[in-house]
């Protein structure tokens, strides 16, 4: 599990972004008191998740407004078909843990 920020950081019904060292951006969704961690980075196209919007358990594209499920990353609406990956969430004393074994690498990410 890798510390990505304090739960307070992230507020009811918003996403933050988290850049951890050697792999992608990982958006962190925080609903119903509850934390979710997913990819950052839109599987339709380049946008980044998280400078979008949620509403309830969905995670909304700003660019062309995908959909995805934060809580397993299935798409929800066009153009968004394919998903994101999620992550395992930890909340331990306030500090929001992920485990990021499925997070793609620097190098996957510019490969
Ligand atoms: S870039 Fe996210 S839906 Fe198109």
């Amino acid at each position: 599990m890798t510390r990505l920020l304090a739960l307070d950081e992230v507020p009811e019904g918003e996403v933050r972004r988290v850049r951890p060292p050697g792999v992608e951006p990982i958006a962190v969704v925080r609903v119903g008191g509850a934390c979710f961690a997913t990819q950052d980075g839109c599987s339709h196209a380049k946008a980044s998740l998280s400078e979008g919007w949620v509403e309830g358990h969905e995670l909304c594209c700003p660019v062309h407004d995908g959909r995805f499920d934060i809580r397993d990353g299935r798409p929800m609406c066009f153009p968004a078909t394919d998903p994101i990956r999620t992550f395992p969430v930890q909340v331990v004393d306030g500090v929001v843990f992920v485990d990021l074994r499925g997070a793609r690498t620097d190098q996957e990410v510019s490969g």
